[in-house]
């Protein structure tokens, strides 16, 4: 079979990596969060004393990174030198500390090398904020979900409770995101934007199984047109 690869972009909060997921199940290809290596930067770079906003020596961290996406347990897991610190790139601390990494063209570089690779070998979803306009050009779908900031932070907020992080209030996570929306939207290399040919979701008053919905019923009705010009052009 032909690889498929469908890019899913968008602010944070615009529910990407829950739909990701979902959709990847349901075609039985691969989902790859490329949010979570930026974050495996800001973590060994918190970890190291080193300021996430310091461009050579991010530069220098990431020249001979030992990171790894691995899959087991039906999740991705992100190995930063042999540790699988999946669950450590959760905070909010870390959200703001990849969105300044990954304002980094060496360490963009850099991750953008591994997502390709992993591209190359594999049907995927890959969800990020410059996959339809950088990182896959070529994408055979491209997404862009967006939804409004309450809603976004909303979201944010319930999960990071749900997740046993109380230390921080709605306000907080709405500011978080405010921050995260303009320091990724206006970065000079490969920033958060919409590809020409990418289709908008609004999520905000939609649920998740609606937005899987529409994307799967989007992705089958283009192939059934695909298969239909394939026997055309071929009988
Ligand atoms: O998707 P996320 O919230 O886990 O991403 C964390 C940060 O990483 C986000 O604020 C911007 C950055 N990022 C990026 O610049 N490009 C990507 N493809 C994915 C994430």
């Amino acid at each position: 079979m032909a690889k498929m690869c469908i890019a899913i972009d968008g602010p944070a909060g615009a529910g990407k990596s829950t739909v990701a997921k979902r959709i990847a199940e349901m075609l039985d290809i691969l989902y790859l969060d490329t949010g979570a290596m930026y974050r495996a930067v800001a973590l060994k770079a918190i970890t190291e004393g080193i300021d996430t906003k310091d461009e050579e020596k991010l530069s220098n961290l990431v020249e001979d990174i030992d990171l790894r996406v691995e899959y087991f347990q039906n999740k991705q897991h992100v190995f930063l030198d042999n540790e699988d610190v999946t669950d450590k790139i959760r905070t909010p601390e870390i959200s703001i500390g990849a969105s300044d990494v990954s304002a980094v063209k060496s360490v963009r570089l850099k991750m953008v090398e591994l997502q390709r690779k992993i591209a190359e070998n594999n049907s995927l979803v890959m969800d990020g904020r410059d996959i339809g306009t950088y990182v896959l050009p070529d994408a055979r779908f491209k997404f862009f979900l967006t939804a409004s900031v309450d809603e976004r932070a909303r979201r944010r907020y319930l999960e990071q409770t749900s997740k046993g992080i109380s230390n921080i209030s709605l306000e907080e996570v709405k500011k978080d995101i405010e921050y995260r929306d303009k320091n990724d939207s206006t970065r000079a290399f490969a920033p958060l934007s919409k590809a020409d040919d990418a289709i908008v979701i609004d999520t905000t008053s939609m649920t998740v199984e609606e937005v899987v919905d529409k994307i799967i019923s989007i992705i089958k009705s283009s192939e059934k047109t695909q298969d239909v010009r394939n026997s055309q052009v071929f009988s």
